[in-house]
C-alpha cells in the first residue's frame, strides 16, 4: 500500500488539510531514536525502524488556535495548563449523543485529539467511544459510592480504602481496544488502505471487524485457533471479518500478520502500529479529567501485548509535562503466572527480554513474547512502576468479587484487582493510597470461564412451587 493521500478511492477527504495534519507528525525508533515522517513517498506504512524496533508517534502538543472563550477563564497565555482543561471539560460537559454535538465533544478519544492525533473533523471517524464509569469501589468511599455497598466490598477485598475501577468494558465493543481502534482505522482510511488485518486474542479483532466496517474497509483477523472466548468470535464474524484461525498460539498469529501485511500491502492494525497506541492514551487522560486532574498513587492494569502499558505510561509523562498533573502515578502491570515473561524480564532489572509458552484461563492476556516489551519497559522505568504475577485462581477469585458486585468483567480484567490484593499484602501498596485500575473487557466477552454453573430449577408457575424451592434454596438473607 503507497502511502498516496492525493489519489484516494473513497471518502474523498479533503487532501490539502490532512497532509497538512500528517505532515506535522512523527515517528521516532523508542531504541536508536531515528526519525521517520508518516507520510514517506513511495514506500508503503512503517510500523517498525529500520533497526527492526517499535516506533512512537510524536507530535507537537499545541493548543488549537480557537479556544472556547468561557466566562472566568483563566489567563490562557500565562497558564497553558489551565487552558488545556478548560478546553477539555468544555468538550465533555456535551452530553454524548446530544443533538448538535460533534464527534470531538462525543468520542473519549477525540475529545483529547490535540494530545492524541490533531485532524480535522471531516477525517474523523467515530462510535463515541470511551466515556467509561470511574466506579469507587474503596471500602472508605460512601460518598462516592452513594451507598452502594455491593461496591465497597471490592475495596474489602483489595484491602484499599480508595479504589477506583475505570470500566473499559463500557466501550462500544466491550473493551478498552475502541480507543486505539478508533484512531488507527482513521489512519488506514487517510492512507488509502483497502483492507486492515490484525492478530488477535479475541477483543483486538472485534474492535477492528467494527471500526472497519464503519469505515468501508475489509478486515482480516488471525485468531488462534479454539483459544478464543465465544463472545468475541461471535463479534468478529457478526460485524464481517474474514476470519482466519492459526493451528498456534497469538504469537505465532501475530508474526504471521506482521508477513501478512507486509507482502500483500494491508494495513497492520495491531499495538505494534503506534497509532492504535496513541488512541489507548486516552484512557489516561480521561480518568484523569474524572479526577479533576488530581493523579492517583497507583495506576494498576493487565499487561499482554503491552501496548496499554506503553499508552498509559505515555500519557502521564505528557500529562505532567504539560502541568495537567503535577506528579506521576505508579504503573502497575499485572501478568497472568503462566504468561509472565515482562515479569520474568522486570524481576531481574530487565536485563534481558524474556519469551514463554504461554498458558492461562485468561485468555485475553495469553501471551509469550510481547510486541510493546521496549516501549513498555520505558515507561515502567520512568513511571516508577511495577510488575506483578497472578495465578490463575487468583483471578477467578478477584473476577467473583467484580462479577457480584455487580459490574463484572472479563477474566483478564479481574488480574488487575487480583494484582492488587497482593500487591497491598506485600506492603508494595499502602492501604492509604489512591489506587485506579482498569477494567478492559465486558463480562459477556467470555461467558464460560468462571461463571458459576447455573443451579437449574425448573418449576410449575404457581406460588406454592415457589416457596417450596426458595425453602429449598435456602433463607432470602441481604448480604453483609
Ligand atoms: N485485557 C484484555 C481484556 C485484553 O483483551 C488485552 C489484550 C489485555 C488486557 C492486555 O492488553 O495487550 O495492551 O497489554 N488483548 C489483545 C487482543 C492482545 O488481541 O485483543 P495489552
Amino acid at each position: 500500500m503507497d502511502a498516496r493521500i492525493d489519489d484516494r478511492q473513497e471518502g474523498m477527504l479533503p487532501a490539502a488539510s490532512i497532509r497538512q495534519a500528517l505532515e506535522q507528525v512523527r515517528l521516532r525508533c523508542v531504541a536508536c531514536r531515528a526519525f521517520y515522517p508518516v507520510l514517506e513517498p513511495g514506500r508503503t506504512a512503517r510500523y517498525r525502524c529500520n533497526c527492526g524496533e517499535v516506533l512512537d508517534v510524536e507530535i507537537p502538543l499545541r493548543l488549537p488556535a480557537s479556544l472556547p472563550t468561557s466566562s472566568g477563564s483563566a489567563p490562557l497565555d500565562r497558564d497553558p495548563a489551565a487552558a488545556w482543561r478548560q478546553l477539555f471539560a468544555e468538550r465533555a460537559a456535551l452530553v454524548p449523543g446530544a443533538p448538535g454535538a460533534s464527534i470531538v465533544q462525543r468520542s473519549g478519544v477525540w475529545r483529547y485529539r490535540e494530545l492524541i492525533l490533531p485532524l480535522p473533523d471531516e477525517a474523523i471517524i467515530s462510535r463515541a467511544e470511551g466515556n467509561t464509569t470511574l466506579y469507587a469501589v474503596g471500602s472508605d468511599q460512601q460518598q462516592e459510592t452513594q451507598a452502594s455497598p455491593g461496591l465497597r466490598r471490592i475495596g474489602d477485598y483489595a484491602g484499599l480504602a480508595q479504589l477506583y475501577l475505570k470500566h473499559e468494558g463500557e466501550n462500544p465493543t466491550g473493551s478498552f481496544k475502541d480507543r486505539g481502534m478508533v484512531v488507527g482505522v482513521t489512519m488506514a482510511r487517510l492512507m488509502g488502505a483497502r483492507a486492515v488485518a490484525c492478530a488477535s486474542t479475541g477483543n483486538t479483532s472485534a474492535s477492528l471487524a467494527s471500526y472497519a466496517a464503519l469505515a468501508g474497509l475489509q478486515a482480516l483477523v488471525f485468531l488462534p485457533a479454539g483459544q478464543v472466548a465465544g463472545g468475541k468470535l461471535a463479534q468478529t464474524l457478526a460485524y464481517g471479518a474474514r476470519m482466519i484461525q492459526v493451528n498456534g498460539d497469538f504469537d505465532a498469529a501475530m508474526l504471521l500478520v506482521e508477513q501478512v501485511c507486509d507482502e500483500l500491502g494491508i494495513y497492520l492494525l495491531n499495538s505494534l502500529n503506534p497509532f492504535r497506541v496513541e488512541g489507548q492514551k486516552a484512557i489516561a487522560f480521561e480518568l484523569l479529567q474524572q479526577l479533576n486532574w488530581q493523579a492517583p498513587d497507583w495506576l494498576v492494569l493487565p499487561a499482554g501485548n503491552l501496548g496499554n502499558t506503553s499508552a498509559l505510561g505515555k500519557a502521564f509523562l505528557q500529562a505532567r509535562m504539560l502541568g495537567l498533573i503535577s506528579r506521576l502515578p505508579r504503573l502497575a502491570a499485572i501478568q497472568a503466572a503462566g504468561a509472565n515473561p515482562f515479569y520474568l524480564s522486570y524481576r531481574e532489572g530487565f536485563v534481558r527480554r524474556h519469551a514463554v509458552q504461554a498458558h492461562t484461563v485468561a485468555s485475553a492476556i495469553k501471551i509469550g513474547n510481547p510486541v510493546s516489551y521496549s516501549r513498555a519497559r520505558l515507561v515502567i522505568q520512568e513511571c516508577s512502576g511495577v510488575v506483578e504475577e497472578v495465578s490463575d485462581p487468583e483471578i477467578l477469585e478477584a473476577k467473583a468479587v467484580i462479577d457480584r458486585a455487580g459490574i463484572g468483567c472479563e477474566p483478564a480484567s479481574a488480574a488487575t484487582v487480583a494484582g492488587i490484593r497482593k500487591l497491598v499484602r506485600a506492603g508494595i501498596i499502602k492501604p492509604s493510597e489512591r489506587v485506579v485500575a482498569i477494567l478492559t473487557g465486558n463480562l459477556l466477552k467470555d461467558h464460560q470461564t468462571g461463571i458459576p454453573r447455573a443451579e437449574t430449577v425448573s418449576i410449575d408457575p404457581d406460588l406454592a412451587s415457589v416457596r417450596r424451592t426458595l425453602d429449598a434454596l435456602g433463607p432470602l438473607t441481604s448480604p453483609s
